[in-house]
């Protein structure tokens, strides 16, 4: 790939060192985690609130359709402008903006929106990131992709390397990712390494084995894959007719997001496509909140955790974008909550009784919110938006145990049970009757 395609480039965020976005790394010399720079100068006169708004179109069967089609490379000026032609695309996005009373009701919030990033085409966010990360990879001339994952990233991989004749190799937590994720990983033909360890030991040696095997990387280290996701915020706030809410509220792992969600936001504002900025409120499991407890520190000091939650999505004790993240935090004057898994799995079949349903990760943003407004953080009469991250049957195993009472440690508060009869019209009768 020819550097001057390229009008971006890639810069550490601690040293500030450049990069060509030709070169295949993922951290600079220093050690510092990378980021891609655009030029917001030049991109103020080229892009604008009219130019998105022409490219609403939603049905693509030509491929030279499909960037407009797409809700990530709708915005390609402020992702990545790469040549059209080559754009591996679903196409992902368009997820819907819901408002419903009866969960405005429950957070506290009158005006309470979830977007529901689940409804991506492998039933998570991690679609948007990945359009963008084997699109390039297969720009940069890469044989194979890899990632370490919960599960998520693993199958959205996958599906997207399939897509664009790539080796996918995954490499998971053996045991410990729901079963809807490890079925998509099988399915779309992934190599699948169930690592004995956790996330974090795993992510450990993929970032060994990538550079030493000639596989590109494609875990939120990589700078591109974040680019992606930055357009679930661009498009919630174009949902909203380019009002920006008052906070956006997401789970929190691996913190790919959380940084994203902040860029995405400094980058808005430069352009002018808004002119206040939400406040982000990161929302992490108690059992895996080594972000938690640095925000509570005022990020002294990098925390790390064992970690452990019912939300195996965000089981992450050491996450890679953790000073990406901070700086996320700090410029849109956010905040960091942790929540139970009591809170994560209440919330969730709230969000579920409502008809609207996510995976347990998920649930963490709508909780956080819950929690936030009775402590006084968020206020009733703010705009908020609270980021569903996974589809409800990605992991339908801790649906049904929360319903059967099967979950160690967890009241199933909201539980519904189902009910055994013998086929008989009076047994319906007498079950239907006492419901
Ligand atoms: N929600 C879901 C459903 C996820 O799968 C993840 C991360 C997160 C939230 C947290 O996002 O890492 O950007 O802070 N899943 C990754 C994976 C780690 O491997 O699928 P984050």
């Amino acid at each position: 790939m020819d550097d001057g395609m390229l009008p971006c480039r890639v810069q550490c965020i601690n040293c500030g060192a450049a990069y060509p976005p030709s070169e295949i790394r993922y951290t600079c010399e220093c050690g510092g985690l990378l980021e891609v720079e655009h030029d917001l100068g030049k991109l103020r006169s080229q892009v604008s609130r009219e130019l998105f708004d022409s490219r609403n179109s939603s049905f693509a069967i030509r491929h030279s359709q499909i960037a407009n089609c797409s809700g990530v490379w709708r915005y390609r000026e402020l992702v990545l402008p790469v040549p059209e032609e080559s754009i591996i695309s679903r196409p992902e996005g368009n997820t819907a903006l819901y408002h419903n009373p009866h969960l405005a009701q429950w957070v506290g919030v009158e005006e309470f929106y979830l977007k529901h990033e689940g409804e991506n085409p492998t039933g998570s966010f991690k679609d948007r990131g990945m359009t963008v990360g084997v699109t390039y990879a297969k720009l940069l001339g890469m044989k194979a992709v890899a990632c370490a994952s919960t599960g998520n990233t693993s199958a959205s991989m996958a599906a997207y390397a399939a897509l664009a004749g790539l080796k996918a190799v995954v490499f998971i937590p053996e045991g410990m990712i729901a079963f809807g994720k490890l079925a998509q990983a099988l399915a779309y033909g992934a190599i699948t390494l169930q690592v004995k360890g956790n996330f974090d030991t795993a992510m450990a040696l993929v970032r060994e084995a990538s550079p030493a095997l000639g596989m590109y990387l494609l875990n939120s280290l990589n700078p591109f894959r974040l680019e992606g996701q930055k357009t679930i915020v661009f498009e919630l706030i174009h949902q909203l007719g380019w009002e920006p809410p008052d906070w956006i509220a997401l789970p929190a792992g691996n913190l790919g997001n959380t940084a994203a969600f902040g860029k995405a936001l400094r980058e808005m504002k430069e352009v002018g496509l808004i002119e206040k900025v939400p406040r982000l409120l990161a929302v992490q499991a108690e059992g895996a909140a080594p972000f938690y407890r640095g925000f509570v520190n005022g990020f002294r000091k990098r925390e790390q955790a064992t970690p452990n939650t019912v939300a195996t999505a965000i089981k992450i004790g050491n996450p890679v974008s953790y000073e990406r993240a901070i700086r996320a935090i700090r410029y849109t004057d956010g905040v960091v909550f942790a929540v139970s898994d009591q809170e994560i799995m209440d919330a969730k079949a709230q969000i579920d009784r409502a008809g609207i349903g996510c995976e347990p990760a998920s649930a963490a943003s709508v909780a956080g919110v819950r929690k936030a407004v009775r402590e006084g953080i968020i206020r009733p009469g703010e705009r908020v938006v609270a980021v569903l991250t996974g589809h409800l049957l990605k992991d339908p195993g801790a649906t049904v145990d929360y319903h059967l009472g099967r979950l160690n440690g967890i009241k199933p508060t909201y539980a519904n049970r189902p009910v055994t009869i013998e086929a008989g019209l009076r047994e319906v009768e007498r079950v239907i009757n006492s419901a």
